[in-house]
């Protein structure tokens, strides 16, 4: 990707005579193979699959939103998310006018965000009829990993009550666990789960694993014809994705199995060292805190339930580290920018939103600044609790 990057010059780059065409609305052949080519090399069989590039998962979000969610403004046919989730969605299901349920999973003291119960997901599919289950595998923001069995079992559900099964594999790859494997909606076959070819979708980007979140290009890939059919119709719209985006991660078209893995390990094992040293950092400061169990992706998040008084706002200890909250670290003025968790809980009006007492680190700063979360966390939650 840097040598395209660094040569846009080259004879076969969309830029050389210094005009930048559209591509088609589904993206290059190239860019497509690009994400074809990685799934292969992961061992996934592609060949009943259709991609679709777009501009960031995140436009892909918005088109399924619009294409599986029944009409503008109506109830029907909500997307199903499990919380706490990935807020973006809920922006998106806003935007256009599309509705969400939540199942919800609670953190436990032991740091692992537990489903609820298949039959209470049943009821929930049974009062709201929803027209797709959204799954995030390596989940955005507990770092939790949904395991083989777990994709089965929801999959399952969705064939069960004709739901798409929508799987956002943004961190695919990105999991800590020795005994754990390579999990992807596409490694579900229709032998395990008969009735699951056809309704699947699964969200891809250049972002995470790629290391490219500005180049703006990810994927809408399906094995229904119909709906990648639908959805670029809809996307001509927006004409075609970033085309030089798509030169520059078409370069992964070529890259062997061999390639592609040896760049899986290495940033899996950047990611997992820096995922325990926060963990194991924190626990060994404060041991009562709660921190959730480091699995997958890139987050991490921890729960002060059992160390405050009573009223802590997790809202307000954020602005209070952003205002004045700071510590002293190598003799510099130091504070810490978390996410409090209350926007990834759908709580309703009057309900207790266990976001209150949580927060999310997301672990996208250099190592030598997460090396010093533990410390000013734990002293900022201190400092904290004493003024209030
Ligand atoms: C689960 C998940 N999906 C999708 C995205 C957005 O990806 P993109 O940059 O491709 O729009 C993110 C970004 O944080 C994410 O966490």
């Amino acid at each position: 990707m840097q040598e395209r990057m660094f040569n846009l010059n080259a004879p076969e780059s969309p830029f050389v005579n210094g005009v930048v065409r559209y591509s088609s609305t589904a993206g290059t052949k190239e860019c497509q193979n690009a994400f074809i080519n990685i799934l292969n090399c992961e061992g996934f069989d592609t060949s009943k699959l259709y991609v679709q590039i777009t501009d960031g998962g995140s436009a892909g979000m918005e088109l399924l939103l619009v294409g599986l969610c029944g009409p503008a403004g109506s109830d029907e046919k909500p997307l199903m998310m499990i919380d706490p989730a990935y807020t973006n969605y809920s922006s998106f299901a806003e935007r256009v006018g599309r509705k969400t349920v939540t199942i919800k999973r609670k953190l436990s003291e032991s740091g692992s965000f537990d489903l609820p119960e298949i039959g209470k997901i049943e009821d929930t599919i049974k009062e709201h009829n929803p027209g797709a289950l959204l799954v995030i595998p390596y989940d955005n923001p507990t770092g939790q990993l949904y395991d083989r069995e777990t994709l089965v079992e929801l999959a399952q559900l969705c064939v069960k009550y004709d739901m798409w099964m929508v799987s956002d594999e943004a961190y695919r790859e990105l999991y800590y666990k020795e005994d754990n494997e390579l999990v992807s909606i596409w490694g579900i076959t229709d032998r395990e789960v008969p009735g699951i070819e056809g309704r699947r979708i699964s969200i891809e980007t250049a972002s995470k694993v790629w290391n490219a979140c500005g180049l703006r290009i990810g994927a809408v890939i399906t094995d229904n014809a119909k709906f990648n059919n639908r959805s670029i119709a809809e996307y001509t719209a927006n004409l075609c994705a970033n085309v030089i985006g798509q030169y520059i991660f078409g370069a992964l078209a070529h890259e062997s199995k061999e390639q592609i893995t040896k760049w899986c390990v290495t940033l899996k094992e950047y990611y997992k060292e820096q995922i325990l040293m926060v963990y194991n950092g924190l626990k060994e400061l404060e041991p009562n805190l709660i921190v959730s169990s480091p699995d997958a992706s890139i987050y991490s998040v921890i729960d002060v339930r059992n160390v405050v008084k009573p009223g802590f706002d997790s809202i307000d200890f954020v602005l209070y580290c952003a205002q004045k909250g700071s510590v002293l670290i190598d003799g510099i003025t130091t504070t810490l920018l978390v996410a409090p968790m209350n926007g990834f809980y759908n709580a309703n009006e009057g309900e207790f939103n266990p976001g209150s007492t949580q927060f999310r680190i997301s672990f996208v700063e250099t190592i030598e600044n997460m090396a010093k979360i533990p410390k000013l966390f734990v002293e900022l939650l201190r400092e904290f609790e004493a003024q209030r």
